[in-house]
């Protein structure tokens, strides 16, 4: 069969033959891969840096799709870390890490915003308590899954969804999906610094996807602008676009009731991770997200991991 293969963590994936796969273990069933998120997850799986890499290769990326079983089945799923991930013409998929999907529904738009979105579902749902009226901050708003998270925000009853970004076309196109307030992180610290701490006084929730510089910034102004110290801060550390470390002011900690928690593979378990997915596809096939998606033939991934990390759009392989 044809797949994405990577055979060095230096190279990007190419599209060549390799071996077909054979589903023999229990739950195991061989599907024929109809659509894969190009994730940012899935770069870092390709390039050996994310946290959970085994250095194995040859090694085929992808950790989601959806695909059609031999049962005939349609099913959005979500692998194991494996070497043999979603981008080929076939994977094996274990079907208690998968949902029926009902036919008719849209392969490309599921496989898109899936995990995108169920980043803040699940740390809006399983890591902390966030009841309708609960204001939200997110910090880095204008990728694919920060735009999933305005939305799903507003879908949960956020009082204030305040979105945070870099880029002003991008930012300026998220009240329409939901933002009450964006905040434009530009060149002039001091000034960033300045429209953060009017936007963010009464903030309950923070989603950041950035970490880094921007984190470290943010939690300084946050943390000595708060409309009343005593309300609880609750910060939740989900993507690290901005960089893989920050510095953490302890002014921060000692100076208003401040909780960070992480959201993701590990802090969440497999089971709470898809006890959540069944509500989500729901909402995406029922339209509640607006999702910017291109799709792209399984035999252009090289071109396609050269667009994704300037993409505006959630790049989808297609076999
Ligand atoms: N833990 C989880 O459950 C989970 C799930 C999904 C995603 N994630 C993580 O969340 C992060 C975002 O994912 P994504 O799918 O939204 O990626 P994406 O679509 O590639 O978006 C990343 C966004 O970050 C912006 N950005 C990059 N550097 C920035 C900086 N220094 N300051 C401000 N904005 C900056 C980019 O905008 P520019 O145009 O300004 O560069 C882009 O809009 C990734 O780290 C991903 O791995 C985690």
């Amino acid at each position: 069969m044809k797949a994405a293969v990577v055979s060095s963590f230096d190279t990007v994936p190419h599209y060549e033959e390799f071996p077909a796969p054979d589903a023999t273990a229990p739950h195991a069933l061989l599907v024929d891969v109809l659509a894969a998120g190009l994730h940012p997850r899935v770069l870092a799986q390709a390039d050996g840096s994310h946290y959970t890499s085994t250095d194995e290769l040859p090694l085929v990326p992808g950790i989601d799709g959806v695909g059609r079983g031999r049962d005939g089945v349609l099913r959005y799923f979500v692998l194991p870390d494996t070497a043999l991930g979603a981008m080929a013409e076939q994977t094996v998929i274990d079907t208690r890490r998968s949902i029926v999907l009902p036919e008719g529904c849209d392969p490309v738009l599921i496989a898109a915003a899936m995990n995108p979105a169920m980043s803040s579902w699940i740390a809006l749902r399983q890591r902390t308590h966030f009841p309708a009226g609960a204001n939200v901050l997110i910090l880095g708003a204008t990728g694919s899954a920060g735009q999933m998270a305005v939305q799903v925000a507003r879908l949960f009853g956020a009082g204030q969804i305040i979105a945070v970004g870099r880029d002003a076309a991008r930012l300026a196109a998220l009240p329409a999906l939901g933002a009450t307030a964006t905040v434009l992180l530009d060149a002039d610290d001091a000034a960033s610094a300045r429209r953060l701490a009017d936007a963010a006084a009464d903030v309950d929730v923070v989603l950041d996807y950035l970490w880094g510089a921007p984190t470290s910034a943010a939690m300084t102004t946050l943390a000595t602008h708060r409309a009343d110290p005593r309300r609880p801060l609750t910060w939740i550390e989900i993507g690290s676009v901005a960089g893989s470390t920050t510095q953490i002011p302890s002014a921060a900690f000692r100076s208003i009731p401040l909780q960070l928690v992480g959201s993701g593979q590990g802090s969440v378990s497999a089971r709470d991770i898809l006890a959540v997915l069944p509500a989500l596809v729901q909402e995406i096939i029922a339209g509640t997200f607006t999702v910017d998606v291109r799709p792209v033939p399984l035999a252009d991934v090289e071109q396609a991991w050269a667009d994704a990390p300037r993409s505006a759009q959630r790049i989808v392989l297609v076999p």
